[in-house]
């Protein structure tokens, strides 16, 4: 019997990347998988033969979670094609570049939505079908931190590590909320590694973190019944170098 047996989990942005390597992760212990996608329909279909191939059941399901409306429908879209969802993790994300100068009211609005309001709007979704379960939200090490680069996208997450908070009082006792923070994972984008490994000493450990160190963390978050409330950050000790909103 393996630990997610007979569960159904949802991942946002779960066609490629780090939310990927989690919905595979949740399916080798046994969880079938709605893999969330918005343009990464072909990675969407690959990552859930991949599920298929392990044992468990995949679907795939399309939202742009920029879109409130489309976000919406699709938890409900999710249920209809695989029945209740025990495990939500909130993956998908967008990281633009913006300065607190040159930031627009509309970048602060997009990355919100994406970043935060719609991980809620799951999360409630979620809480009402008054079933036991866990969610798993992605936060970013810098959030104990000023990206200066990157200012409507921290100021997103940070509103997602409040909603963490606020979401583990709110819904217990039913349902557990807690948050990886990861560090030095994957390059964005159009970087390659070595964009990452300059950085390495960025944090204490000096090092890139791996695929598997976050997938590890987040299936023992989704786990593990007397935890909530957590943010567990995967990044070297990356958050100890700044502790500016601690
Ligand atoms: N990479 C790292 O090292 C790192 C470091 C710190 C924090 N994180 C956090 O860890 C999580 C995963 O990181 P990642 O680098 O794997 O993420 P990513 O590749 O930048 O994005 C993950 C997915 O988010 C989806 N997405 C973006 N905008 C969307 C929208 N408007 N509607 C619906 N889906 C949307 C995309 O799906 P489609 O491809 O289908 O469009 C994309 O594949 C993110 O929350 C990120 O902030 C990552």
């Amino acid at each position: 019997m393996l630990a997610f047996s007979g569960k159904t989990a949802l991942i946002t942005g779960g066609a490629k990347r780090i939310g990927r390597a989690i919905t595979v992760a949740l399916a080798a212990a046994g969880a079938n998988a709605v893999i969330h996608y918005r343009s990464s329909a072909d990675e969407a279909e690959a990552t859930a033969e991949c599920v298929r191939a392990l044992g468990p059941k995949a679907w795939t399901v399309p939202a742009d979670l920029a879109d409130p409306t489309d976000t919406a429908t699709l938890f409900d879209r999710a249920t209809d094609a695989a029945g209740p969802i025990d495990l939500l993790v909130n993956n998908a994300a967008i990281f633009e570049p913006s300065t607190l100068t040159d930031f627009r009211t509309d970048d602060l609005l997009r990355n919100m939505q994406v970043n935060a309001l719609a991980p809620h709007q799951l999360a409630r979704a979620f809480v009402a079908q008054r079933r036991d379960g866990a969610i798993v939200n992605f936060l970013d090490t810098r959030v104990v931190d000023y990206d200066r680069g990157h200012v409507a996208y921290h100021l997103s997450k940070r509103m997602l590590l409040s909603l963490t908070r606020m979401m583990a009082l709110e819904f217990a006792p039913n349902v557990r909320v807690n948050a990886v923070a990861p560090g030095l994972i994957l390059p964005p984008p159009g970087k390659d590694e070595s964009y990452l490994e300059r950085l390495a000493t960025s944090n204490p450990l000096n090092r890139v973190g791996s695929l598997s160190q976050v997938t590890d963390t987040v299936l023992f978050l989704l786990g593990n019944e007397f935890v909530t409330g957590q943010v567990v950050f995967v990044d070297g000790g990356q958050h100890m170098n700044g502790r500016m909103y601690e």
